[in-house]
């Protein structure tokens, strides 16, 4: 009976262990993320594409690397850096632009600075908004689950350099 009420007592320490672990809170965080291509020092560069990749058209089948940096406001030269977009970006639709996004959000400064989010989603860039899913993430944001919202602020049609919005929701 005493190691009845003993075990007991240790299935409620952990459901309730179990319980406080599960409290989330939702963090919103706006950055602005910079697709350098243009000039000496490009932050997103192309690594492969197919014989058939139009450039004309939706650039079906390249793959491009970005290390893209995030800053608090739009403006890349003043804005203050908040940390790295890491990752790669698909060209994953023939008839229209729309990018498989792969990429960890990497924080390099504030209070979510060592953290990282994954983002995965889908991309259909000239579409007004464009809504991914959140993964993951690392330190503050372990167990993270959420999605992220992109909006184009700039795109230089010449360059090809662009300047987007995105604003994350993440459950952690
Ligand atoms: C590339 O796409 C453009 C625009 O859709 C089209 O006019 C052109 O014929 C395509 N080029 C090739 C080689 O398919
Ligand atoms: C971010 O953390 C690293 C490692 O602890 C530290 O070296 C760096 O100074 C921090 N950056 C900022 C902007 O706080």
């Amino acid at each position: 009976m005493a190691a009845a009420a003993t075990l007991l007592l240790v299935v409620v320490a952990v459901v309730a262990g179990a319980a406080a672990a599960a409290e989330t809170t939702t963090t919103h965080i706006k950055v602005y993320w910079h697709d350098v291509v243009s000039g000496a020092s490009p932050t997103a560069v192309q690594v492969a594409r197919a014989a058939t990749t139009n450039s004309s058209a939706s650039f079906f089948g390249a793959v491009v690397v970005i290390d893209d940096p995030l800053t608090s406001g739009p403006d890349m030269k003043t804005s203050s850096p908040v940390g790295r977009a890491q990752g790669t970006y698909i060209s994953a639709g023939k008839d229209k632009v729309a990018l498989l996004m792969n990429m960890n959000f990497v924080f390099q400064s504030g209070r979510y600075n060592g953290s990282t989010v994954a983002i995965m989603g889908r991309n259909e860039v000239f579409a007004a908004v464009r809504e991914m899913a959140v993964v993951g993430g690392t330190g503050v944001f372990r167990w993270a689950r959420g999605y992220a919202q992109a909006r184009t602020h700039t795109l230089d049609m010449k360059t090809g350099d662009a300047t987007v919005e995105y604003n994350l929701y993440i459950n952690h």
